[in-house]
C-alpha cells in the first residue's frame, strides 16, 4: 500500500499565517501538523508516501525532506492549481499506479492514528473505505447517510445534513477510484470533490465501507481548531526537561522543555511545551501553551495559546489567552509617552484588547 498526503490548498481560513506559510506546517505542540499525518501513515506500516504540493511546495519539501527521518520515502507531486481533492488523486495517478492507497488530508489530526482502519481495509479488501466521525456541525463537512453498514448517500457540505456523520480527511481506495475521478464534474465551488468520486463508486456498485471513529479527530482549518488540537496533543506529550531551571522556576504538571531553552524565575504549568532555545523569564506559562523554538516570553502571563518560532511577548500586564502569535511577531509594551496602543498587524490579523 502507498500513502498520499494532500498538502496543497491555500488555507484561507488561517490568514494571515497562511500568507507566508503552508497551513500544514503550522505547528501543534511545536510539531508541524503535516508530520502527524506522515507519522500516522508510517506507523500503519506504509513507507512509500506521495505528498501533493502546490504554491508552498518549497517550504513543504524543506520541512519533510526525503522522508528518511520518518522512516519512509517521500515523493513530491505537484498540483498546479488547487482544483479539488479528486483532482489531486488524478494528478497522483502516475505515482499510485495500481496500488491500494490511503489518502490523508494534511491538515487533519487523528489522535489514535490509523493503524486499525488500514488493517481493516487490508483485511476486508473493499474498493474503498471512508472514515466517519460524529460532529455537532455536519454542514461544514462531507456528510454520510448510512443504513446499517451501507452508505446510502454522501453529500458535500449540505445545508440540511441528513446525519451527524462527517467525512474525516482519511480515505482508502483501490485503483478503481481513477475511473471515478475522471468521470465526475466540478462542484458548485469549482472543485472536483472526492465526495462525488466516492458517490460515483457507490452508484456503480463498488464496495465502499464506512468506518466510524470514536476517538478525537480535527480538521485544523481555523484558529479554534488549532488551539483544540494543541490542547489534545499537549495532553499526550512526555514530560521531559532537557535544561536546568534557573532562579526559582517551577514546572507543574506535564511539561516538555527542549534543549537550549532558558526558564528563569518563572512558572510553567502544563500541559505545555517550551521549544529549543526559547526564553521564559519572570513569566507564567499556563496550561495548553506551546512556546515555539526561539520564542521569548518576558514579564508576562500566557495560557491556552500557540507562540510560533522567534515570536516575543514581553511586559504585558494582563494574561494573554486563546492566542496564536505568528513567527517573529512581537507583542510588547511601549516604554515612553504617549501611553498608547500601537500596532503593525498584517492583513487579516486580529487583535482583541481589554
Ligand atoms: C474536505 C472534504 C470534506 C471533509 C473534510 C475533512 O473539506 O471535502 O468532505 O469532510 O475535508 O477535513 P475541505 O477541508 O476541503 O473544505
Amino acid at each position: 500500500m502507498k500513502g498520499l498526503i494532500l498538502s496543497g490548498g491555500r488555507g484561507t481560513r488561517l490568514r494571515p499565517l497562511t500568507y507566508t506559510r503552508a497551513k500544514q506546517l503550522i505547528p501543534v505542540a511545536n510539531k508541524p501538523i503535516l508530520f502527524y499525518g506522515i507519522e500516522a501513515i508510517v506507523k500503519a506500516g506504509i513507507n512509500e508516501i506521495g505528498i501533493i504540493v502546490g504554491d508552498t511546495k518549497e517550504e513543504v519539501k524543506a520541512a519533510a525532506g526525503d522522508g528518511s527521518r520518518f522512516g519512509c520515502k517521500i515523493t513530491y507531486i505537484e498540483q498546479d492549481e488547487p482544483l479539488g481533492l479528486a483532482h489531486a488523486v488524478m494528478v497522483a495517478e502516475p505515482f499510485l499506479k495500481d496500488d491500494r492507497f490511503v489518502m490523508y488530508l494534511g491538515d487533519n489530526i487523528i489522535r489514535d492514528g490509523i493503524n486499525e482502519l488500514v488493517g481493516q481495509f487490508i483485511e476486508n479488501k473493499p474498493n474503498s473505505q471512508i472514515l466517519l466521525a460524529r460532529v455537532s456541525n455536519p454542514s461544514q463537512f462531507g456528510v454520510a447517510e448510512l443504513n446499517g453498514n451501507l452508505i446510502v448517500r454522501l453529500e458535500e457540505k449540505p445545508k440540511k445534513p441528513r446525519s451527524d456523520l462527517a467525512l474525516v480527511g482519511v480515505y482508502m481506495f483501490d485503483s478503481n477510484v481513477f475511473k471515478a475521478v475522471h468521470s465526475i464534474k466540478p462542484s458548485w465551488r469549482g472543485e472536483l470533490e472526492i465526495t462525488d468520486a466516492i458517490s460515483w463508486l457507490i452508484e456503480k456498485g463498488y464496495a465502499v465501507e464506512p468506518y466510524i471513529i470514536k476517538g478525537w479527530w480535527k480538521d485544523t482549518g481555523k484558529l479554534e481548531d488549532l488551539l483544540e488540537a494543541n490542547r489534545i496533543i499537549l495532553d499526550m506529550i512526555d514530560c521531559e526537561c532537557k535544561v536546568k531551571l534557573e532562579g526559582g522556576s517551577r514546572l507543574e504538571g506535564k511539561v516538555a522543555v527542549e534543549e537550549g531553552a532558558v526558564i528563569e524565575n518563572s512558572v510553567v504549568r502544563g500541559p505545555a511545551v517550551i521549544g529549543a532555545g526559547a526564553n521564559v523569564s519572570n513569566s507564567y506559562i499556563g496550561p495548553f501553551t506551546s512556546v515555539g523554538p526561539g520564542a521569548k516570553v518576558v514579564n508576562s502571563e500566557i495560557e491556552h495559546s500557540i507562540l510560533l518560532d522567534d515570536s516575543e511577548v514581553s511586559d504585558i500586564a494582563g494574561r494573554i489567552t486563546d492566542s496564536l502569535i505568528g513567527r517573529a511577531a512581537k507583542v510588547t509594551r511601549s516604554a515612553g509617552t504617549p501611553r498608547a496602543l500601537s500596532f503593525m498587524l498584517g492583513d487579516q490579523s486580529e487583535a482583541t484588547l481589554l
